[in-house]
């Protein structure tokens, strides 16, 4: 990880080197919420949430003793260092503008798309901005969501002078920071997409494709859900280009073609997103010299002719 931390903005109470800020949560939806609960357990004092639903602001004080409810930000007490904005990407650019400037107080969103920049209107009031961004799925079920923050990665990036401050409580969370440079918050994020939703349009189309042999979704989910585990696990230890197993990795043309031909018949809407899989697999398995060009080409005509 590239922690970034320096000497910068030492002496601000948004800084490690002295006591930790008080923290003041905005939205207590299922990020604003978890967080909250995982920061106070993690002993930092959680002093406010900042929500517009009176039922929400009183689960939330139920959840973090010591916390003490608004139901507007310019509410937000003096005590709060660092305020967390929790709410929906499209309105973040809105409450930043409507955060207090307090001698230095922080500002931080959670967006996993957006950088620290749509914090925009606190900083140009010289407030110090950033985000932390928990690679984890939230829901409703507070207790599922903080438990998921362990051990998660968390991805942090901003001011200098708040770096070191972030990525010591990604680590009091039992998580792990990481330092995102400078405009690189979509390709993040993209990345993320492709791990939690691809994965999960991926095993849409192997249950469509399953399917077809009278496989259920529960069953489908217990058959193929133990090779997708083992070829992560081969990912984790012999890399991902030594995890590649398949018929790709073999030039295996016929079996390719059989496999276009009943996708067509049986599971067409599944075909093009085997085809674009394929041929990714493709490309891995000749930069492993798996394939002879001519191979590759074969079945490159395969998988063009059926999608
Ligand atoms: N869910 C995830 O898995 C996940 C993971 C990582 C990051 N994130 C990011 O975390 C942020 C919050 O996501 P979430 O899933 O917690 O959303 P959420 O459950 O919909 O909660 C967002 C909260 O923001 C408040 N809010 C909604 N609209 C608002 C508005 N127009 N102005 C001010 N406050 C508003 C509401 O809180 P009150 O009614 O209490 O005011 C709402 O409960 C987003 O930036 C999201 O991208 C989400």
């Amino acid at each position: 990880m590239n922690s970034g931390r320096d000497d910068a903005g030492r002496g601000t109470s948004a800084d490690s080197s002295s006591a930790r800020p008080g923290v003041a949560v905005v939205g207590a939806g299922a990020v604003g919420t978890a967080l909250g609960v995982a920061i106070s357990r993690a002993g930092w004092p959680v002093v406010a949430v900042i929500s517009r639903d009176a039922t929400r602001r009183d689960r939330f004080v139920a959840l973090v003793p010591g916390a003490r409810a608004f139901g507007r930000i310019a509410s937000m007490p003096g005590e709060v260092g660092l305020v967390i904005v929790a709410v929906p990407d499209d309105a973040i650019a809105d409450v930043a503008a409507e955060i207090p400037l307090q001698l230095g107080r922080a500002a931080v969103h959670t967006s996993g798309a957006l950088g620290a920049e749509v914090l925009a209107d606190f900083a140009s009031r010289g407030g110090a901005v950033g985000a932390f961004h928990p690679l984890v799925s939230f829901t409703l079920d507070v207790e599922r969501s903080v438990a998921g923050i362990v051990g998660a990665t968390i991805a942090i990036e901003g001011d200098d002078r708040l770096i070191e401050l972030l990525a010591d409580l990604a680590e009091s969370l039992g998580a792990r920071p990481i330092r995102l440079p400078p405009g690189t918050k979509s390709a993040y994020h993209a990345a993320a997409v492709l791990a939690s939703g691809g994965l999960v349009a991926l095993l849409d189309a192997i249950a469509v494709a399953a399917a077809t042999l009278g496989l259920d979704e529960r069953d489908t989910v217990a058959v193929y859900g133990r090779l997708v585990e083992q070829t992560l696990a081969n990912a984790r230890t012999a890399g991902i280009a030594a995890s590649l197993t398949g018929p790709m990795t073999r030039g295996d043309v016929g079996t390719i073609a059989a496999h276009m031909a009943v996708l067509e018949a049986r599971a067409p809407d599944v075909v093009e997103l085997y085809a674009a899989a394929a041929r990714r697999q493709l490309r891995i398995a000749e930069e492993r010299g798996a394939l002879s060009p001519d191979q590759a080409v074969r079945v490159r005509d395969v998988l063009a002719k059926g999608a």
